[in-house]
């Protein structure tokens, strides 16, 4: 699919540093139930604690390091860490000094990944969360690529559009709820207050919604994390084979026999699973069996135009064209149409949400009441994350 155009260029990093936040903390119960959920995540992914004993590890842009607690009590031979950000890095250090068990102390890189030089590859190289599909960050993944040791894994994130389509809606509620004369604490207040009982619905919430809305709702950057599968295949599959995803949703019943050199085909098996399931990744709280991609391929498309749209709506409403607004907005309600019609045939209780969020989308003037009011699509988030691993190939010879 086609890169977007970006609203902020300069990306989250430079947001990040302005208003001096990482807002990327997890709120752990107890340590131990933290490297549970990271456990199971990296096994789902092919990777058991032995797969990090004694390897060299890289992760870029850790953020808070919560996540990498984990690899590092997993005893690596190296653990680098590239996060540019000084208020991440200060949550990092803090994240070590309170980390009272065995485990191998990372080396924390201060510069932004592009930057970064590596001396050797490593076998294992980790980034969650952070790149999307502006060609200057598909060049990035490709650089991920490019560090990881012949046999080695690279874990990336993909944001699927059928998946982030609710959060793309609540994206530009916001830009709409918020006036630029506010400053950004009122601006946090104000949306903390408004999408609080959206978030509020959320069983399993690891964030503070205060960090959601400094990362999500009020960072300039937010529309660009959208990021395909095909995006990341396309960029790094003549080098990478896919290893797993999580969720997991590949079946693969050939006999290992058959499985080797193209044959093996685990990319493009991937791809296939990943658009028969489409449908699956609108609503997190729903799951339903796979269909034909054909099927699926409508609520694909129109989740894709409004993103697109949705950042013209955005470009527009920052550069002051404020006459250009009405047009766009009548698009993006049109987009909404074709997904509740698309949503429809597979799951009709969503109908309501969208109907919902549509006639609150086409009011002329938006409060925070109705927004912070709605029903139906307040509960409404897609499977915006994907995890998933790659393999580089590398068969032992004697
Ligand atoms: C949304 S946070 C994700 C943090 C963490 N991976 C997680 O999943 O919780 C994005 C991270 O990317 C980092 N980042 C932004 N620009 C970067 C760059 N140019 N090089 C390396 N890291 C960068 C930010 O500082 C931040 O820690």
């Amino acid at each position: 699919m086609a890169a977007s155009s970006s609203p902020a260029p300069s990306g989250h990093l430079h947001y990040y540093q302005e208003h001096g936040i990482s807002p990327v903390r997890y709120g752990i119960e107890t340590l131990a139930a933290h490297f549970d959920r990271r456990d199971s995540l990296y096994r789902s992914l092919g990777l058991p604690p032995a797969a990090f004993r004694g390897v060299r590890v890289l992760e870029v842009a850790p953020g808070s390091g919560q996540n990498s607690l984990y690899v590092a009590a997993c005893r690596p031979q190296s653990f680098d860490l590239v996060e540019p950000n000084p208020a991440g890095r200060r949550d990092i250090e803090a994240a070590y000094a309170g980390l009272d068990c065995d485990h191998t102390v990372p080396a924390l890189h201060p510069v932004r990944f592009e930057d970064f030089e590596a001396e050797a590859p490593f076998d294992i190289v980790l980034c969650e969360n952070w790149l999307g599909s502006l060609p200057t960050e598909v060049a990035l993944i490709r650089k991920l690529a490019s560090l990881v040791a012949p046999g080695g894994a690279l874990v990336l994130t993909a944001v699927p559009l059928a998946g982030f389509f609710p959060n793309v809606m609540r994206k530009l509620l916001a830009l709409r709820l918020v006036d630029d004369s506010l400053d950004f604490d009122d601006k946090t207040e104000l949306l903390t207050d408004v999408f609080g009982p959206h978030l509020a619905t959320i069983a399993k919430m690891t964030r503070s919604h205060r960090d959601w809305v400094h990362d999500c709702m009020l960072n300039p950057h937010y529309l660009n994390v959208a990021l395909p599968l095909e995006t990341v295949v396309d960029a790094i599959g003549d080098q990478m084979e896919a290893l797993a995803t999580f969720p997991r949703f590949t079946a693969d019943w050939r006999w290992f026999k058959g499985l080797t050199g193209e044959e093996r085909g685990f990319n493009a098996l991937t791809l296939t699973s990943y658009r028969e399931n489409a449908h699956n990744l609108v609503d997190y709280r729903r799951t339903f069996p796979p269909r034909r991609a054909e099927e699926n391929a409508p609520v694909v498309a129109a989740s894709h135009t409004l993103h697109q749209t949705a950042i013209r709506w955005q470009t527009a409403a920052e550069a002051g064209d404020t006459g250009a607004l009405p047009a766009i907005s009548e698009e993006i309600g049109a987009s909404l149409s074709k997904i509740g019609d698309s949503l429809g045939d597979f799951d009709p209780g969503l109908v309501d949400a969208i109907e919902e969020l549509s006639a609150v989308w086409s009011k002329d003037t938006l409060t925070a009441s109705s927004v912070r009011e709605m029903t139906s699509f307040a509960s409404l988030f897609g499977r915006e994350t994907i995890y998933v691993s790659f393999t580089r190939p590398h068969t032992p010879t004697c």
